[in-house]
């Protein structure tokens, strides 16, 4: 969101005002890719049916394969039939949005490449209402990232100080450690300017991760508590059932603390941990989750080899499909040691969070498909009611579902009726029957902000090198201490059971989601 003055009785807000999109011609690289397919398209079509798209747009798809305009368009169009998460698809905005889209043959390596791209930016009917307002989307694979925004640079497309909008989004994953972060970081930052550069992190676009901020400053009830006062610890869990399916080429490279941790998991963390911000700008919000980055420090080897937990699944079924074990997977080394399951307790190191664990995992082929952050308060002290509740008292809790069932649950101690007993129950906020609303996807609402240059939700430069700085340090610790086999866990369970003792052993537990529960 822009910085602005607020007049009295207006409020910030966190959503775009749609108006603003300006007229661009968007360029994704890697447009014949599975990302193009599946999620930027789809996501323009539904921008364009919510008329956030100006009149004045169009979208060129650069790739290598040869293909025509024509035949680019079909391809869009079978994609977005079955992609698209609303059905049916609305046939005349398909039209409207397809007769400005456009397909260019090109080698993301070859500088020439760029240029001939220049020509084309001001040959297309439409660039002469636009001018030379661009966004180049980078859905390519990250080895490109760099020569992309060089080659950009060298043909003049880059940053410009003359008025016009240039402007770069960068998926993930950005970086495989921190050094080859720096280096991209420097990279880019010496074709685009820093606020033009928009790193994706699909999980900032989900409407209930944009809710943590709301959650914790719109409310007045939670603030006094939310500090190692009341809370015990806080737990942030991202499972997935599904195996790594089709991407084990790029996975067994990457691994569950690479894939999810470093981004999604650490984005999840500074938002349930980071102070109130100066203002909703993208800035400020910025700088407080640096800052919580900053707090954690880099965890020693001694430390990491107790409170980190890495494992790889075994093959099974989970409803009833097979999964096969990891190392069978197509492109994944039948020797691979890459942790499909990482479970790990962080410690932020500030006044508000000194001694409070975090306890973050993620892992694929696991039990259920879920991302929630449970805050875990203390429990009170025992002498009133530990025998009225025999066991079934749970810690006050706030369960913040991510997805699915996007809501917010509280659990809370009463008395059973009739009985000297006391009993945990969950009262319940479920954003489906809250609000009769259309949730965005993800990529709409970063597409969006990106377009009109809102940075809030996308990972800056610091902040990106701030979470490989701790990813980094688990690398270290498994380098020095490699094995010959990582612990195996079966398919459709929580992850190995090394996962439950991280907590078991401080008197702690994963709090788990009530269709998990015995
Ligand atoms: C991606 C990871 O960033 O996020 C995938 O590369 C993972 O491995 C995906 O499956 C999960 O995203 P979501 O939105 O389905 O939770």
């Amino acid at each position: 969101m822009s910085i602005c003055t607020l007049e009295p009785g207006e409020t910030q807000t966190l959503a775009p005002a749609p108006t603003r999109v300006p007229p661009t011609i968007a360029v994704i690289f890697g447009a014949t890719g599975d990302l193009t397919h599946r999620k930027i398209v789809p996501a323009f079509y539904h921008l364009a049916k919510n008329g956030l798209l100006p009149e004045d747009f169009a979208i060129i798809g650069f790739a290598r394969r040869p293909k025509s305009d024509e035949e680019f368009r079909k391809d869009l169009e079978e994609a977005l039939m079955e992609f698209s998460h609303t059905k049916p698809v609305d046939e005349a905005v398909w039209k409207k949005v397809v007769k400005h889209i456009y397909y260019f043959q090109g080698e993301l390596d070859d500088p020439e490449s760029y240029k001939k791209l220049a020509i084309k930016l001001k040959e297309i009917p439409e660039a002469a209402k636009i001018g030379e307002n661009y966004l180049f989307y980078l859905a390519t694979s990250p080895n490109y990232f760099g020569d992309a925004a060089k080659n950009l640079a060298a043909a003049g497309l880059a940053s410009k100080h003359d008025g016009t909008r240039r402007r770069l989004i960068v998926e993930k994953p950005f970086g495989e450690d921190l050094q080859s972060a720096r280096d991209l970081n420097s990279t880019l930052q010496s074709a685009f300017d820093e606020r033009d550069i928009f790193r994706i992190d699909h999980y900032l676009g989900k409407e209930t991760v944009q809710n943590l901020i709301y959650f914790r400053f719109a409310n007045s009830i939670y603030e006094p508590l939310w500090n190692r006062i009341y809370i015990d610890n806080v737990q942030i869990t991202v499972a997935e059932q599904v195996g790594v399916e089709s991407r084990g080429g790029y996975y067994d490279g990457a691994g569950a603390s690479r894939d999810m941790l470093q981004n999604h998991l650490f984005q999840l963390l500074t938002l349930t941990a980071m102070e109130p911000p100066a203002s909703l700008d993208a800035e400020s919000i910025r700088d407080e989750k640096v800052k919580v980055l900053r707090s954690i420090p880099t965890p020693s080897l001694d430390f990491l080899q107790k409170n980190v937990v890495r494992a790889q699944y075994g093959g099974g079924f989970i409803n009833g499909k097979t999964i096969p074990a990891y190392r069978q997977e197509e492109k994944v080394a039948h020797e691979s040691q890459t942790e499909t399951f990482v479970a790990a307790r962080f410690e932020i190191d500030n006044w508000r969070w000194h001694g409070v664990p975090f306890y973050l995992r993620t892992g694929k082929a696991l039990a259920a498909q879920f991302t929630e952050i449970n805050i875990v308060f203390k429990r009170p002290p025992g002498v009133l009611f530990s025998a009225a509740g025999n066991g079934r008292m749970l810690p006050n809790s706030l369960r913040i579902r991510i997805q699915p069932n996007e809501g917010i649950g509280i659990i809370f101690n009463v008395k059973v009726p009739a009985k000297a007993e006391a009993e945990s129950v969950d009262m319940d906020f479920l954003y489906k029957s809250g609000f009769d609303h259309y949730l965005p996807e993800a990529y709409e609402r970063l597409l969006v902000d990106a377009l009109v240059g809102e940075s809030t939700l996308f990972t800056r430069s610091d902040e990106v090198e701030q979470a490989w700085r701790l990813v980094d340090s688990l690398h270290e610790l498994w380098k020095k201490q490699p094995v010959r086999d990582l612990p195996l866990y079966a398919c459709g369970s929580m992850g190995p059971v090394e996962s439950d003792l991280l907590l078991e052993r401080n008197g702690r537990s994963w709090i788990l989601p009530p269709e998990l529960k015995k």
